[in-house]
């Protein structure tokens, strides 16, 4: 079984990527394989609504000159899929309303093929507006009718510089339940 995790911050190494590990590192004790994909760097444009793949049905966007399909192909050998992203503006970055567009316009085109996957979602955040962004994964992830484990709180980690979610007690221990409850989840379901 495997877990892939979408990291949708400009920081590469940043709070996003320590809260995502936190739940990774959970999976692996599990002996659930693990990938992170990072976006930073990377500046996916929204959907076009060019309804390309309506007609095509072939599970990929029609934009193929960035690394929405490779993500995509990612999600659907994987049995798990985890999303992060700071919140920027009291909602999820760019990238990833741009991923959350175009993959689910893909999904919906394509029979709902992350059906029955298991689906988390974690946030970092400084100060306010985190809950916006958690709630817009999270739809994303119940419209693709993906299993959604709960936490010990809503998965949110406070902090502002890199490593400063490391001093937000409880919102690490909430990754490791996270993490857990995922692991759980998915050997109910696949093994
Ligand atoms: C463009 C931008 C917008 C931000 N907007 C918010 C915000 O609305 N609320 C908040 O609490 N923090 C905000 N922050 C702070 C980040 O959410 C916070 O530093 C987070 O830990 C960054 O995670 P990262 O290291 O994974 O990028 C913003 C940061 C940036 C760069």
């Amino acid at each position: 079984m495997k877990v892939i995790a979408l990291n949708a911050s400009a920081r590469k190494n940043g709070n996003t990527a320590i809260l995502l590990n936190l739940v990774l590192d959970e999976l692996k004790a599990e002996g659930i394989e693990t990938e992170l994909i990072q976006m930073a760097g990377t500046a996916l444009p929204g959907c076009k609504a060019c309804y390309k793949c309506f007609k095509k049905k072939d599970k990929h966007c029609s934009v193929e000159t960035d690394m929405l399909n490779e993500i995509i192909d990612k999600m659907l050998a994987a049995e798990g899929i985890l999303l992060g992203s700071p919140t920027y503006f009291s909602d999820v970055t760019a990238n990833m309303r741009a991923f959350i567009e175009r993959c689910g316009f893909v999904a919906r085109a394509n029979d709902y093929m992350f059906k029955g996957k298991v689906g988390a979602a974690v946030v970092a955040v400084r100060r306010a507006g985190a809950i916006q962004a958690f709630s817009g994964m999270n739809l994303f992830l119940h419209y693709m009718q993906m299993m959604m484990p709960g936490t010990s709180y809503w998965s949110i980690g406070v902090g502002r510089d890199i490593g400063d979610v490391l001093k937000d007690d409880e919102g690490i221990q909430t990754m490791k339940d996270l993490g857990k409850n995922m692991a759980w989840l998915m050997k109910k379901v696949y093994a």
